[in-house]
């Protein structure tokens, strides 16, 4: 048990006590941001003349040296220690000596660990990011090969009318557009650094916290220290973004797994990327996406865990914060995993275009546009709407698609139909009369692919 503390006691701590309370087992990772964060700490306190130039070298190269040999392997991060916070420090004084206890002059492990945190957290951002930049090149790669892939769009999961796979996956592309807005958002509201806010009340050091900011990469200081140390708003601002791309995700996976089933065969995955069954040998399962689904779930739970942790908690600081951990680290590694996951599966996932194109031919997708035609000609909606629905009623006892339904029974409903209606209805005609802003027709479908390849580019 090695603690920074221990002065004002008489006894050792309790073991149980000790393990209870320990946070090692969990922040050992981000071991490189504590250590980030205490070389800024201490080139800004030589900077101020609270520490000599030479005290600064030996603790900046002892606190690289101790960086290094994390990384290599050569020094191991042990639950002998308390936290993070205190394995670095113990360290640094094993290897250094006397300027090794002089690291932790006008900080606390307060500001520290809300910097460590927050250090963390960015770092994580900023690999989220590029996670959801592969997955929206797939998806646009998807949309730029499948303009004149036609497929029925859905409602209630019932077909309803015809679009592209270019438009469909462009859905997609939107939701995971604005999930990446999310994160650049959130990484603005966090771009201040709380490193000197000390314990909760600042402290009597002439700290220069704009230049220890600045050389961690942030914006400013945090501008109130009891509110720097006990901030976690980003954290569920992350958590509550996290959440929201799970779900999209989810929705997708479900939408994949629907369109791999025997009954749909829109998609087949491929093989790399399914699993199979250990009695039905004719089996190839969607696993990966139901992963996806699945884990959506942990993920909306530790945003409801650190909101329901932080909502009793009194300023300032309290240890129920040390439990924003493990949720955080645990929904950050979930999000990169299915990120990763599902843009593997998409990208190498095969679209069954006849069979797309055949679905919506026989659900009747193209019946609104046989109403238009009459409506074209002269036909009150509602008196439309009645002959194409006996139409469908016809075809359905025929087991037709209104494609394929001879003049002679259409004209038989209504004499108005002319040999051109078939052009009217097919998939080609119903999709690109649809050339309003964000529609699926294939002119305004271009000028979307133009715009999202330009914010990729842009990104
Ligand atoms: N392990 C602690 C945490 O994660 C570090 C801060 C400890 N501060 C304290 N006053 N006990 O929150």
């Amino acid at each position: 048990m090695a603690q920074l503390w221990g002065g004002r006691f008489t006894k050792e701590t309790d073991r149980l006590v000790y393990e209870f309370n320990a946070s090692i087992s969990f922040d050992k990772r981000f071991y490189a941001q504590d250590i980030r964060g205490s070389i800024a700490h201490v080139m800004m306190l030589a900077r101020q003349g609270i520490l000599t130039g030479t005290e600064k070298d030996e603790i900046v190269n002892g606190l690289e040296g101790i960086l290094s040999d994390v990384e290599s392997g050569k020094l191991e991060i042990t639950d002998q220690y308390e936290d993070i916070h205190s394995f670095v420090e113990a360290t640094l004084i094993d290897r250094i000596g006397e300027p090794g206890k002089k690291l932790h002059t006008g900080r606390s492990r307060n500001d520290q660990v809300a910097l460590d945190m927050k250090l963390y957290a960015r770092d994580e951002v900023h690999i989220l990011n590029q996670l959801v930049r592969e997955l929206l090149l797939s998806i646009l790669t998807i949309m730029e090969e499948n303009v004149d892939t036609y497929m029925p769009g859905f409602t209630h999961l019932q077909k309803a009318q015809p679009v592209t796979l270019a438009h469909h996956m462009g859905a997609y592309f939107e939701m995971f557009r604005r999930d990446h807005e999310r994160l650049v958002g959130i990484y603005d509201r966090m771009d201040t650094c709380p490193l000197g806010s000390g314990a909760l009340a600042g402290t009597t050091y002439p700290l220069d916290r704009d230049y220890t900011a600045s050389l961690l990469g942030f914006e400013g200081p945090t501008r109130n220290s009891m509110d720097g140390v006990s901030d976690r708003d980003y954290l569920l601002e992350l958590l509550s973004a996290l959440s929201i791309m799970m779900m999209h995700l989810s929705r997708f996976s479900e939408e994949v797994i629907i369109w791999n089933s025997n009954e749909y065969q829109f998609v087949e995955i491929d093989d790399a990327y399914s699993t199979g069954s250990s009695i039905m040998p004719q089996k190839k399962n969607p696993d990966i996406a139901e992963l996806v689904r699945g884990k959506t779930g942990r993920v909306y739970g530790a945003l409801n865990a650190l909101l329901v942790a932080m909502k009793g908690i009194p300023l300032a600081y309290n240890k129920d914060m040390q439990e924003d951990k493990e949720w955080v680290f645990d929904a950050i590694d979930t999000a990169k995993g299915c990120l990763v996951l599902f843009t593997g599966m998409l990208r190498t996932m095969n679209f069954k275009k006849e069979q797309m194109e055949d679905s919506a031919k026989h659900g009747f997708t193209n019946a609104t546009d046989a109403a238009d035609y009459l409506v074209n000609h002269g036909v009150p909606f509602r008196d439309a709407h009645g002959v194409v629905g006996q139409l469908v009623l016809l075809c359905i006892e025929k087991n037709a698609a209104l494609d394929d339904l001879p003049l002679e029974e259409y004209r038989k409903i209504s004499p108005v139909f002319e040999e051109d209606i078939y052009d009217a209805i097919s998939m080609e005609t119903c999709v690109n009369k649809r050339i309003t802003a964000g529609a699926p027709g294939k002119t305004a479908m271009e000028a979307e692919i133009a715009a999202c390849r330009k914010y990729l580019d842009e990104y």
